[in-house]
């Protein structure tokens, strides 16, 4: 039982201007909040920074563990773990046209035994119970109509003692939906979590939380660098992507960037482990 959401996000992510504006935009690897070091910092850099601050949580699982990356996008994080750490990464994604782009990635960096491509919904994981040492996630999950569900389908094919690390774009507790209505119509959500939710599914799961890092400013530098960066490229976007589709992004992208300076979103890294 999946919700209305996924048809119309797989729709969404697999369309061609979704497909060219992330793959041109954040420079092919990553779909991501970056962690920025300054404001002229490229997109591309700071986006491997969150994966790097990410990975410093799983430093301690041996080469060869296996990491399931929910909402894996062009899989750079899958990458960037196999290269880094040597481990086994299996990259779960609703996207078609991006699965196809991080295959195509992985042959082209000789990491194609080190990182699969499984087509799918995080909702309903394709794999065996307790398959995986740790669930990783990135700004993802906020694309569910059902997160707990997501959060149960982790715990069930993650083993006893496994770490969950993800990163997702929330609402502050109690900010009212309708107020968050312009932010939710740019990528066609419901509604957001928030980390109260996400703690209260994890309590329920009997997972023990390890951390909760908030960089609240990171998402409203992140996504005020995005609408720069297609301002700037605008023209040379436009052979990759309609007019319509760049007019509505920059709208979505404003209010995602006034949501957060009115401090109704928040986004960081929360760490959990299994038991
Ligand atoms: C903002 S992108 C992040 C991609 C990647 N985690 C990254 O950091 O580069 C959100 C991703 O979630 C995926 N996604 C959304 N709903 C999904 C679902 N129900 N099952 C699996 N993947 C989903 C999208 O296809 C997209 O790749």
């Amino acid at each position: 039982m999946n919700s209305n959401v996924v048809e119309v996000t797989k729709e969404y992510y697999d369309s061609s201007d979704a497909d060219n504006f992330y793959f041109h935009v954040w420079g092919g690897e990553d779909i991501h909040i970056g962690l920025y070091a300054s404001d002229s910092e490229p997109i591309a850099d700071a986006s491997v920074r969150t994966v790097a601050t990410m990975a410093e949580r799983l430093s301690h699982l041996p080469s060869g563990a296996r990491v399931l990356d929910v909402g894996a996008g062009y899989g750079g994080a899958g990458r960037y773990l196999a290269r880094k750490h040597g481990f086994h990464v299996t990259c779960l994604n609703l996207s078609l046209a991006q699965n196809e782009r991080n295959r195509q990635m992985n042959q082209e960096q000789n990491l194609a035994d080190k990182v699969d491509v499984i087509d799918g919904d995080f909702e309903n994981l394709p794999f065996e119970a307790d398959t995986f040492d740790a669930v990783w996630s990135q700004d993802a999950i906020l694309h569910s109509g059902n997160r707990k569900r997501v959060f149960e389908e982790i715990d069930r094919v993650l083993r006893s003692g496994g770490e969950i690390v993800l990163t997702d774009p929330m609402q502050k507790s109690g900010v009212d939906k309708e107020a968050l209505r312009p932010v939710l119509d740019r990528i066609h959500l419901e509604s957001m979590g928030s980390v109260a939710d996400y703690k209260a599914f994890a309590a329920d799961l009997g997972w023990s939380l390890r951390s909760v890092d908030l960089h609240n400013h990171q998402l409203v530098d992140h996504y005020s660098r995005v609408l720069a960066e297609l301002r700037r490229r605008e023209n040379s976007l436009r052979e990759h992507c309609s007019a319509e589709y760049m007019e509505r992004m920059q709208k979505g992208l404003a209010h995602w960037i006034e949501a957060g300076k009115q401090g109704r979103l928040e986004w960081g890294i929360l760490h959990f482990r299994k038991g």
